[in-house]
Formats: structure tokens, sequence, C-alpha cells
């Protein structure tokens, strides 16, 4: 089976190359289970419930988020609003699951395909250069333990190419994938690790790539050079989809391949 995973999604002009790519992606190469985050998907800070809808007509099953995940106040009681077994759209939108124990809303997510496979996405964030969380690594331990499904994708949402390399290798052999996000940047290391996880660092952002990690560069350059406070905005130049294709056994969930992409206009 195959997965697909699109990297953060960063404000207008990413939302619209994902919809101008997305359909023919699926198609394409036969996906079944399709994953997006979304954190920046609203003007780059956050995501509203409208545009958690949007991604999930688009064909996403579930969506991740990370450190923007509280951005837009809305998106809170939206998340609230499905019961915790439920697989309402709003129940399919994770924020990282290892924030303090009572934080709204959650981290993981168990579902079926309709072939039956079962499936489980885990939503992590590094500690590394971030705000302080709960430890992410014993955070997946603690998770894995409750999984019936072998088909399961983890998005760690970190800072640190370390940290991010370290939960790869930590996570070996136990989930089908452990993909980066959060730098917007993508890196040159997709790549299967020796016990069938795939793993990349970064799957980069899906967002103009004219900017700085999705910002306007003269506001971007402006904080660096005179260190005034200044409103960020999303730029639209350039726009590019990031994504990573991973091949997997839905039997044992071990990845067989993996291919990342990125396209234009
Ligand atoms: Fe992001
Ligand atoms: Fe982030």
């Amino acid at each position: 089976m195959r997965i697909l995973f699109v990297g953060d999604v960063f404000g207008s002009a990413g939302r619209r190359i994902v919809k101008a790519h997305l359909h023919h992606v699926l198609e394409t190469n036969s996906v079944d289970l399709v994953v997006v985050n979304a954190e920046n998907a609203a003007g780059g800070f956050g995501v509203t419930p409208s545009l958690a809808e949007e991604f999930f007509h688009l064909g996403a099953h579930v969506l991740t988020t990370g450190n923007h995940i509280w951005d837009k106040r809305e998106i809170i009681e939206w998340m609230q609003s499905a019961p915790s077994g439920s697989h309402e759209p709003a129940r399919r939108l994770l924020r990282p699951a290892n924030y303090a124990p009572g934080t709204p809303g959650h981290g993981v997510y168990e579902g079926h395909l309709p072939n039956g496979v079962a499936y489980a996405v885990i939503n992590l964030q590094g500690r590394v250069f971030m705000a302080s969380s709960d430890d992410p690594f014993r955070k997946a331990d603690e998770i894995l333990e409750t999984l019936r499904a072998k088909v399961i994708l983890v998005d760690f949402h970190a800072e640190a190419t370390s940290e991010k390399v370290a939960l790869g290798w930590y996570l070996d052999g136990r989930v089908t994938a452990v993909l980066g996000t959060h730098t917007h940047v993508p890196t040159a290391d997709a790549r299967i690790l020796p016990n069938g996880t795939a793993f990349q660092t970064d799957v980069g952002m899906s967002g103009p790539y004219d900017s700085v990690i999705g910002v306007e560069v003269e506001q971007v350059l402006d904080r660096f050079l005179r260190g005034m406070p200044a409103k960020f905005e999303a730029a639209r130049g350039n726009p590019k989809m990031c994504a990573a294709l991973i091949e997997c056994d839905p039997e044992s969930g071990r990845a067989q391949s993996i291919r990342h992409f990125m396209l234009g206009e």
C-alpha cells in the first residue's frame, strides 16, 4: 500500500499548490492513505476548522500539526467538539501527543481504510530549541503499546536534525515511517532504515519558496538586521508542494520504499 505525507502547508500559496497537485498525485500513484501537516495553513499561523475541512475534502485522512496549533483560537473548540472515540474530521486533526496531560485535542489517531487495513498516525514534537513538552521518545513507546495497527506513520515536528534522526533510529522496525516537519526545508536523506522504517529528517514545507521558511523575505531580514518587532506575513512567490511517498507492506507495516518530491507550478 502507499502513503502520501505532505509537509507543512504554508499560507494561501501552500494551499493553492497542494490543491493543484494533490488529486493527480493520488490518482497516478494509487495512494491509499494521505496525511497532511496543516500547522501553517492559515496565513502561516495555525489552521482553522474550515481550512481543515478543505484538506479532508481534497483527500486527506488525517492532519498533523505542531507548535502553531493554537494560533487560531477557534481550532481549540473545534478539536474538542469530536468525542475521543469518534472518526469525525475534528478528531482527525492532531496536535503533538507529548503536550502536557489535559491539553485539548489528541496526538494519535487510529482508523481503517476502506479495504479494512488498520492504520495509525502519531504526531510528536521535539524538545531541542523548542518550547518544553513531555519526552517524545517515551511518549512514542507509551502510544505504541496501545496500538493495534501495523501501519503507523509518525510526524516528528522538531527543530534539531539530531533529535529527528535519533527518533528515526529509536523507532526503526516499530513504525512504518518517521517523517520530520517544522524546519520547512526538505532534507536529502529519505531512506529505509535497516529494520524497515522509512525516514526523512524534514519533508519540507508546501508553500512559497521565495521566502524565509514561508515568510516575506524583507520582513525577516528587517528582524535580523534591526531586531525591531514587526508583523510577519506569508509570502506567495514560487510555491512548491513537498511530499514523501511511502510504499509499505500492509500486513507487517514495514516500509519498502520512500520517495521525496517537490512539485512547482
Ligand atoms: Fe511549520
Ligand atoms: Fe512548526
